[in-house]
């Protein structure tokens, strides 16, 4: 019997996590995941950002925590990039930012309908208005960050709410003292889509 990998023990846990989320409109997303994905032969990538993880496993939501003490625990074995680079919205963010695909078109699996993951952002860090035409579904597994869709003010949003973009609508999102962890899932687009960054 093959030995159980990093990956596919955090993909367990992800899914049971998922579990937790029966309604809408996280449950159409999770009815349009086939499990039985194959792992790629990805190579660790390791970012900055990573050292967040320790804060963020201190304060995330006691549901999320076996979840997220072994992304924390794995963090040097799994894959993290960055789509953006200082160019886009300066060094501070980069150097505060970073996401895993779990799965998706080049993540640890090969998901060809659904991606999802894990984005991190460390404190005070603003991740400005963006879009992109897959349709996005973001749970924070922190809270204290703030966020926005459409024309809306920022708003405060807890640990274990689900905030849904629809297909090309702009949002953004900050920090404030605390880093953020969330969970993401794409559908609808394509799923490697560098966001169009807003004016
Ligand atoms: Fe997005």
């Amino acid at each position: 019997m093959m030995a159980t990998t990093i990956p596919q023990t955090l993909l367990q846990l992800f899914r049971e996590h998922l579990g937790a989320f029966p309604a809408e409109p996280l449950a159409s997303f999770v009815s349009e995941i086939s499990w039985d994905m194959a792992a790629r032969a990805v190579e660790p990538g390791t970012l900055a950002c990573l050292g967040y993880l320790d804060r963020v496993a201190e304060i995330a939501r006691p549901e999320a925590l076996r979840l997220v003490r072994f992304l924390a625990e794995h963090r040097q074995a799994l894959l993290w990039q960055q789509t953006y680079t200082a160019a886009d919205f300066g060094q501070h963010f980069v150097d505060s930012y970073g996401w895993l695909e779990l799965f998706g078109t080049r993540g640890h699996f090969a998901n060809e309908n659904v991606a999802a993951g894990f984005l991190i952002l460390g404190p005070e860090v603003v991740y400005p208005d963006h879009h992109h035409v897959a349709e996005e579904i973001y749970v924070p597994l922190t809270g204290g960050a703030e966020w926005r869709k459409e024309a809306s003010g920022y708003l405060p949003r807890g640990a274990g709410e689900v905030i849904h973009h629809p297909s090309n609508v702009n949002h953004a999102m900050r920090t404030r003292a605390e880093p953020l962890l969330a969970l993401y899932l794409w559908r609808g687009g394509p799923l490697a889509q560098k966001p169009v960054v807003s004016n």
